[in-house]
């Protein structure tokens, strides 16, 4: 069910223009929609703990990518765009005029290989919140079978796949989680997994009343790229130890005899630089969330190249994007080619509330060594510059 809201300005708006008054700047500040006693816009997505909770890890399953068999002119996806706006040079694309709901299952095929190609898809606008539980898992599903997580909740009416992204002051286990740190936090969800996720969606429900709340997403692909050809061969060949004990340990020390821990610790080994199934780009697989050392280093020299590459990750502006959300908006990315933060930049006490569906997909594709793949010949910007 939609629920039936009205828009309120933010009480920012009416303070930051010197007086509200009819056609001042403050009457023109854009506000997200809202209900005006402060309930949530979709009441049953609040989120639900149950520290007795236990789910059973999946285990390896076949996986076949629904990208393998889409048409790569996108002509089922895209039959009803009206505008496809690139958000930055090597990452995220914004979608207009396309229904999620609505697509074919070959229209879901190529959606999956968008998403590789471009890393993030935005989509506004979609009826994805109002379809209910079922159907929206019925249309995830589609790219692989559903993560249940370890310890974040799920909506109150059910569903254990679904996670639910919930910030406000009746609930603050988000603000909790990341105090006295930095909220920006690189990394792809779930990378210990035996199989980690692939095409993932993110609707949002309620997002805060002003700006704010968006996510940053950066190109592996880029990343990998922008090494120099000489470094690239160095990493590929190598694994990385991955696990979410930390995560463990901060809803333990958090929420004590609350806390939720419905699965075992995961501890993983993944190849550092990785393939991607359908597009067969090499991504760098590493982030400073779960990606924990180098395996056949000493402790000092994987420190250090990790630290090096999630530095890379974070800084490099020129191949990241950042997606800003509306009530509606459903964010699609392939986490195989992607890290991702959040900004938790809004106020602190307003609402920001959304639910993540993230299908499980292959097992990591190690890059092959080659002793001279001609990737630098194959890279104008270094040709010109003579660096091959
Ligand atoms: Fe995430």
């Amino acid at each position: 069910m939609a629920p039936s809201a009205t828009s309120v300005a933010p009480a920012l708006a009416a303070t930051a223009a010197g007086g509200v008054g009819h056609g001042s700047p403050a009457d023109k500040t854009a506000a997200r929609i809202q209900n005006q006693d402060g309930s949530p816009l979709y009441p049953e997505y609040m989120p639900f703990y149950d520290p007795l909770e236990k789910v059973e890890d999946l285990g390896y399953f076949e996986h076949f990518d629904p990208g393998h068999r889409a048409d790569p002119r996108l002509p089922n996806l895209l039959a009803n765009a009206t505008r496809v706006v690139d958000l930055s040079p090597h990452v995220g694309t914004e979608i207009e005029g396309v229904q999620l709901s609505q697509l074919s299952s070959a229209g879901l095929d190529e959606l999956a290989l968008m998403a590789a190609r471009r890393g993030a898809l935005v989509f506004r606008n979609q009826d994805f919140r109002d379809i209910g539980l079922a159907r929206q898992k019925s249309i995830v599903r589609h790219f692989g079978p559903l993560h249940v997580h370890g310890w974040a909740p799920h909506p109150v009416a059910g569903s254990p796949e679904h996670m639910v992204i919930y910030d406000h002051r009746d609930d603050l286990r988000v603000r909790r989680s990341w105090k006295g740190r930095s909220p920006i936090q690189w990394h792809t969800d779930q990378s210990p997994e035996p199989q980690p996720p692939g095409t993932t969606f993110i609707c949002m429900l309620e997002s805060p009343p002003a700006a704010g709340g968006d996510t940053l997403v950066s190109s592996s692909v880029q990343a990998y790229k922008a090494l120099s050809p000489r470094f690239r061969k160095r990493l590929e060949g190598l694994t990385a130890i991955h696990s979410n004990n930390d995560g463990v340990t901060q809803e333990l020390k958090n929420n004590g005899d609350k806390a939720v821990m419905r699965r075992r610790e995961l501890v993983q080994e993944h190849p550092v630089v990785i393939v991607h199934p359908v597009t067969r780009e090499k991504a760098l697989y590493v982030n400073p969330v779960y990606t924990k050392r180098i395996v056949g280093f000493d402790q000092e020299e994987s420190d250090c190249i990790l630290q090096f590459l999630f530095d890379h990750i974070a800084k490099r502006q020129d191949f990241q994007c950042r997606v800003r959300y509306e009530p509606g908006t459903v964010l699609v990315w392939d986490q195989r080619v992607t890290n991702h933060s959040q900004t938790l930049d809004y106020p602190a006490g307003a609402r920001r509330h959304a639910f993540r569906l993230t299908p499980l997909a292959n097992v990591p594709i190690p890059a092959l060594v080659e002793e001279d793949d001609g990737e630098c010949a194959k890279d104008e910007a270094r040709v010109q510059l003579g660096l091959c």
